[in-house]
């Protein structure tokens, strides 16, 4: 596979970060994944306007412009053959010579790029057929989850949680009421209704959420906005999630309880048609 990494083109076996690299030291970093289907990137517009706030909001200077970004992006689906996929891209603020909690100067410091490519089925999956089964667990991540950082080590831990339930992913729950799942967003529909949490530092602000939520409401579908307990959910008609990894993915039961027929709704399964016929 050939990355990208500051500039340059490598082999995945030659590309190379520096131990004192914040990202790796103290998750001083930020992310994006857009996916590729059919060798088309989806989103790319949203992906990258969030970047530019994430950075922003972390006093993190850009190390490449949008137009070039793009054009990265493009070529590592050019050298990689990416049919159908991830590209991840990661910036840090850069490795300074020694361990320091205080962010150094970006002008001695660069910031760290580095993308690449994940080949994988995201269309045609078996999940989207049965819907996954969530857990609950507590929400006890930062303040600020609207900055996507690299600071994932709860979310991972969620999925082995999950895992070991039996389950396949698990939802975070502050104050009785859903944030969002581990890597993804959350909705339940009732009577029709299309729920998802609100925007807010407690959430990440999905690109495919926000697609997902334009698609309905031109498909004269109901959207409501809020925050919702996880009662409700285990009272919904149906649920799902979204990213950019799983589009709309149908949620079939929520700690245990199935939900409607136990089989993915039809409002879960009409969104995701929609969103792939969108996106190809
Ligand atoms: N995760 N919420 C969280 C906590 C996420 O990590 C993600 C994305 C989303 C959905 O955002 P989007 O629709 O822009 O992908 C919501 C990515 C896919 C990941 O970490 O792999």
């Amino acid at each position: 596979r050939t990355v990208y990494v500051n500039g340059e083109y490598l082999p995945e076996a030659e590309a190379k970060v520096s131990v004192f690299d914040r990202g790796f030291l103290f998750a001083d970093g930020v992310y994006e994944v857009t996916s590729v289907l059919g060798g088309k990137l989806l989103d790319f517009e949203g992906h990258a306007k969030r970047l530019e706030r994430s950075l922003a909001e972390l006093d993190m200077p850009s190390p490449i412009s949008m137009e070039d970004l793009l054009e990265v992006h493009r070529e590592l689906v050019r050298r990689n053959d990416l049919d159908e996929g991830m590209i991840y891209l990661q910036i840090t603020r850069g490795a300074a010579g020694d361990r320091d909690f205080v962010f150094p100067d970006p002008e001695v410091t660069p910031p760290t790029i580095v993308l690449f490519t994940q080949s994988k089925t995201l269309a045609d999956v078996p999940a989207a057929k049965t819907g996954i089964k969530v857990i609950s667990i507590d929400d006890i991540r930062w303040g600020r989850r609207d900055i996507k950082t690299v600071q994932l080590l709860y979310p991972s831990m969620g999925k082995m949680m999950a895992k070991a339930a039996g389950a396949d992913d698990a939802w975070m729950v502050e104050d009785g009421e859903v944030t969002e799942g581990t890597s993804n967003n959350a909705y339940i529909v009732k009577d029709g209704k299309i729920i998802t949490r609100h925007l807010g530092s407690e959430i990440l602000h999905g690109i495919t959420r926000a697609a997902v939520l334009r698609f309905a409401r031109e498909a004269q579908m109901v959207v409501e906005e809020r925050a919702f307990t996880i009662e409700e959910a285990k009272e919904a008609d149906e649920a799902f999630v979204t990213s950019a990894s799983s589009f709309v993915m149908p949620v079939v039961s929520v700690d245990g309880v199935s939900l409607g027929d136990g089989m993915p709704g039809p409002v879960a399964a009409r969104l995701r048609e929609i969103y792939l016929d969108e996106s190809r």
